[in-house]
């Protein structure tokens, strides 16, 4: 169908403050949802306090530094399976009793792996459950620097499904302490789930039944990318803003859609505070910000010169697939407007917001390493083709999931990892437990390190190099504490692990015990095949 853009305006997920040390309870529906004025409604899967209330995206959950959360997650979807087409020739949860298998997980949170929504630990409306499951009933800590985090369905195999289907909510960490003063707030602040999607004309969500490999996945597909952008649940919404400064909760909510965001009017720049794990150390003021699947960015937009009426659009210019538009996934999509601004007065007698951009935000600290004496390890990411040449699989060290584990670093120790990438395609990778530090990236020719003509241990300007240049500087994805990363193909990028908290000596968990956790490709359909792996941290 072809839709105007920017007739909705932006809807505001409910906020429920999780700090009053309440069990608060929030269940999975299937709900209908309006995604834009002129489609009837959407059949989606949706979080909620109930079925009445529950809403794509979920309800913003907001907790308070060092103030646990208490969490119970209900599953009441009744389909005897999920309504976008399930590969069962993926590993996948596969209940016995059929129905849809949920099972959330807090992306980016320090919590314990009972409560980290394992990949087999979903359950289903009728009480089925996988086989780590332990309970429903979660914890969160919320001992870590204040950031945005946010919630989405994990379930081994159908991820992409559920997520895709609506199962995504925000989570934001304030804190007392180590929040600036005089950042836009109320009404001056405001979460954006950015997704994409296609759609039928009827309404309902289109993803692919068929996939590229028909004889070994029959519908799983290496990539989605959706031809509208939906921003909290609304295709290219706007929203009317006040010339003042506005504070933007940015999530790259999508299944496989990178985003790299401008802005329309020259006059403004993105100012960057936050990142995926929390502040940066100063606010870095950019043209375009690129987003990868799972990745957060927050951000002050200074409306304050613009004249009221005026118009301001954001924009995506990010191929897809990313970074190489060339690769073959069909249809190609383009998504390149996002959402719209107004530029509205102020109602008269409500006075101006005064907020200002602070200048120094958060230390983050020097990661300190010894490679000589700290646990290394090196992934090399590849892809598998079945034998007419079709893409069936990415995988990390040519293992999936299902392989044995092979990282299980050491509570309190510091761990250097290389991601070495040599598939044609950016892949978002995301840690579960900790946020990072990206050390640097460098350049190799694939073709001469696959042809075994070089060595990736030798360093740039050495004889027998892979490297095609010296290590780079951090780009802006790069820096502050990060919990997912892309890669970019011929690439190797170095991450700096230190398997304890950022805040405080240990803990408030014993991380070392529960079903452990996952690190993994967050290109959901990469994810559910596999390009995820165990991570057990032990004693
Ligand atoms: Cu956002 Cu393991 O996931
Ligand atoms: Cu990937």
């Amino acid at each position: 169908p072809s839709l105007t853009p920017f007739v909705d305006r932006l809807p505001i997920p409910p906020w429920i403050d999780v700090s009053a040390g309440r069990l608060v309870t929030i269940g999975a529906y299937k709900i209908t949802q309006v995604l834009h004025r002129d489609l009837p409604a959407t059949t989606l899967y949706a979080y909620g306090t109930s079925a009445a209330t529950a809403t794509y995206p979920g309800p913003t959950l907001v907790a308070k530094q060092n103030i646990p959360s208490y969490i119970l997650f209900e599953n009441h979807i009744t389909d005897s399976e999920t309504f976008l087409v399930t590969d069962k020739t993926l590993t996948w949860a596969n209940p016995a009793n059929g129905g849809v298998p949920i099972v959330p997980h807090l992306h980016g949170a320090e919590a314990e792996s009972a409560s980290d929504g394992h990949p087999e630990a979903w359950f289903t409306a009728s009480g089925e459950h996988g086989p780590k499951f332990i309970k429903q009933k979660y914890e969160y800590p919320n001992c870590q620097p204040p950031t945005l985090l946010w919630y989405h369905d994990h379930t081994i195999g159908i991820t992409r499904n559920n997520v895709l289907a609506g199962l995504t909510g925000l989570y934001i960490i304030r804190s007392t302490s180590d929040e600036p003063d005089y950042l836009p707030r109320g009404t001056n602040e405001i979460p954006l789930v950015i997704q994409d999607k296609r759609v039928w004309a009827n309404g309902s969500i289109n993803y692919p039944d068929i996939g590229i490999s028909p004889l070994i996945h029959p519908s799983w597909c290496v990539g989605y990318g959706g031809d509208v952008v939906l921003v909290n649940g609304k295709i290219w919404p706007y929203l009317e803003v006040y010339p003042e400064k506005y504070r933007f909760r940015m999530l790259n909510g999508a299944n496989s859609r990178f985003f790299t965001l401008s802005l329309s009017n020259p006059a403004l720049q993105w100012i960057q505070i936050g990142t995926d794990g929390g502040f940066l150390s100063s606010p870095i003021y950019l043209s375009t910000i690129t987003l990868a699947p799972a990745n957060r960015a927050d951000v002050i937009i200074d409306f304050s010169s613009l004249a009221v009426g005026s118009m301001v659009y954001m924009n995506n210019s990010a191929p897809f697939p990313f970074p190489d538009a060339n690769s073959v996934v069909s249809p190609p999509a383009v998504a390149s407007s996002v959402m719209a601004f107004k530029i509205v007065s102020r109602p008269r007698g409500s006075p101006a917001q005064f907020s200002k951009v602070p200048t120094r935000l958060a230390v983050i600290p020097e990661p300190r390493y010894n490679l000589a004496t700290d646990v290394y390890r090196s992934f090399i990411f590849n892809n598998q083709y079945d034998s007419n040449g079709y893409m069936i699989k990415s995988l990390i060290n040519s293992e999936g999931y299902t392989d044995p584990l092979t990282e299980s670093p050491k509570l309190g120790t510091v761990e250097i990892w290389d991601f070495i990438n040599i598939t044609p395609d950016g892949h978002p990778i995301h840690l579960h437990l900790i946020s990072f530090l990206v050390l640097h990236q460098q350049a190799f020719d694939q073709d001469a390190y696959t042809g075994q003509r070089c060595h990736l241990e030798v360093q740039f300007g050495q004889p027998g190099s892979c490297f095609t240049e010296p290590p780079r500087n951090l780009d802006a994805t790069q820096i502050g504490w990060k919990d997912t990363v892309t890669v970019y193909p011929s690439v190797v990028l170095r991450i700096w692990t230190k398997w304890s908290p950022r805040v405080g000596g240990d803990f408030p968990f014993d991380a070392t015990s529960g079903p452990g956790y996952v690190w993994h490709c967050h290109v959901l359909e990469h994810e559910d095949d596999e390009m995820m792996r165990p991570l057990v941290v032990h004693r």
